[in-house]
């Protein structure tokens, strides 16, 4: 059987602390949960994953990099420095597969610095506010965006 296409998803600060914080606003599922979903809902796609979480920005602008050789596109919850980093929003538009932004939380409805996306200004479109799901939704997304680019 030929190689499945890679979705790298990637997961930033805090997101390995997922079950215990925070659980009223992120729930009570582990990022260990939400990978193996991802993974389930990605192979009924057709689609196989790499996912990776590291609470460094370098390691997820590194990622990215690495996403744009080996990957037909990109999730990313860059946790907090989705209302930071520059350099992210950089990085994204730097490769040329599309990159997904997901959210566990609605970001438009909680804190007034939330409310500004600098990695979602670069992203193909953003999911943000059904928890767990963002991920499938964002592989949905993933597999639709692939599959209209290859009609191209
Ligand atoms: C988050 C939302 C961010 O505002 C927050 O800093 C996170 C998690 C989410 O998935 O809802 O760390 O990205």
């Amino acid at each position: 059987m030929p190689d499945l296409p890679i979705v790298f998803i990637l997961n930033g600060p805090n997101l390995n602390l997922l079950g215990t914080r925070e659980p009223e606003v992120y729930g009570r599922e582990t990022l260990g949960d939400i990978k193996a979903a991802a993974s389930a809902h990605a192979a009924s796609l057709g689609l196989a994953i790499e996912f990776r979480q590291s609470n460094r920005e370098g390691d997820l602008i590194d990622w990215l990099h690495e996403a744009g050789e080996k990957a037909v596109a990109a999730i990313l919850n860059a946790g907090a420095y989705s209302h930071t980093s520059i350099a992210l929003h950089d990085a994204i538009r730097a490769i040329s597969i599309p990159v997904i932004e997901a959210h566990l939380s609605n970001i438009h409805a909680r804190e007034a610095f939330r409310e500004r996306s600098f990695t979602g200004r670069a992203a193909a479109g953003v999911i943000s506010g059904f928890g767990p799901d963002a991920y499938m939704l964002a592989l949905d997304g993933a597999k639709r965006l692939t599959q209209k680019s290859a009609k191209q």
